[in-house]
């Protein structure tokens, strides 16, 4: 009844993208994936193509799963996205022979470490992930902000000045090294190359997100960054004029004197003037240098949180 078979480049991505789709339709904060985001994904620099698998019962394409390897990881970290499993198709094991499959490929590249990923309100992927032997180990938030009311007067810095840079290839560059140089203790974080920032950048522009990068100076200095966006896909999808503040990060010399605040609020206000009616983040609870007691004093509420497992063999 259960056939599982390679993924094939170029063919499958169809049957993947309606995996994918009918799996997360439950999740009203998932915005379908079309065939031009597989592209994004497929033509990545830090892409892995191994790994991938299509499972069909009774002939009929039913789950998906993703090995994951980050080609520029050096921790010999594996990620496993998905499994994906049609509603209709769940409970028969269909998802643990598609995991089962995945780890046997993390072993064969000599990964014997794994990540998975699911969130609070998804009661089957945390009993799956469970039952596969994976134990939780690092708790994120969802939050949000409606932007009818942005806070001032919380402790932000005045006296920083906030600069648009924009997104060309000098911008990008200054974004990056600030990027790689405020986020370098973050959580399971390695350096992202230029080629990535200006791919992913570029790429998603050419869908119409729109990106914006702000940068706080202290004495001409670049102290810290914000990275926004705005995608129409999103908003079509979910009805609402939402945003993300996709990126805080100040750089070490420059932390607890209240520019992350006043990155936040310039950002708020910002995309408050583009129409948008709610702005979202997603934070690390445990990161050292406590995001989260920024962004809850500024009223930020956590939509849901996200669970991170692991697993070794
Ligand atoms: C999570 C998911 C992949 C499970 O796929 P599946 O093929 O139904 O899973 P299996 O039949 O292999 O289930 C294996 C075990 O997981 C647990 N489990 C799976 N679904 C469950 C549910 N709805 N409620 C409680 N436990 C569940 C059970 O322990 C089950 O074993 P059992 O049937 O012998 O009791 C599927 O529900 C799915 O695609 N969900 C949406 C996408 C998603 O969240 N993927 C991320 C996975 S980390």
């Amino acid at each position: 009844m259960l056939n599982i078979r390679p993924f094939i480049e170029d063919q499958d991505e169809p049957v993947y993208i309606d995996i994918l789709n009918r799996a997360m339709a439950e999740f009203s904060d998932f915005t379908p994936m079309t065939l031009t985001d597989a592209e994004i994904e497929k033509n990545a620099p830090n892409i892995d193509k191994q790994g991938r698998f299509i499972a069909e019962w009774r002939g009929v394409a039913a789950g998906y799963v993703y090995a994951y390897l980050d080609t520029k990881r050096e921790d010999k970290l594996g990620f496993l996205d998905g499994p994906f499993v049609i509603p209709e198709f769940c409970r028969n094991h269909i998802g643990t022979a598609l995991a089962e499959l995945a780890f046997k490929s993390f072993q064969e590249r000599g990964i014997n470490k794994y990540e998975a990923g699911a969130r609070n309100t998804n009661i089957p992927a945390q009993k799956f992930v469970e039952k596969l032997g994976f134990k939780m180990y690092r708790v994120f938030s969802r939050m949000k902000h409606a932007l009818s009311e942005i806070p001032e007067n919380v402790g932000e810095n005045k006296d920083v000045v906030i600069k648009d840079i924009g997104t060309d290839d000098e911008a990008l560059k200054l974004e990056n090294a600030l990027l790689n140089e405020a986020m370098k203790e973050h959580f399971n974080f390695r350096p992202v190359t230029l080629e990535e920032t200006k791919y992913y950048t570029r790429e998603q522009q050419k869908q119409g997100v729109r990106y914006n990068d702000f940068v706080a100076y202290v004495n001409d200095v670049p102290a810290g960054l914000m990275i926004t966006s705005i995608d129409p896909k999103e908003i079509e999808h979910q009805q609402k004029k939402v945003a993300w503040l996709s990126v805080l990060g100040v750089l070490k010399p420059y932390r607890s004197q209240g520019i992350g605040k006043a990155l936040m609020i310039h950002a708020m206000k910002f995309l408050k003037g583009k129409g948008m009616d709610e702005a979202m983040l997603g934070v690390d609870d445990t990161n050292i240098t406590k995001p989260m007691k920024i962004y809850e004093s500024l009223g930020f509420e956590v939509v849901f949180k996200f669970y991170r497992y692991l697993k070794e063999s």
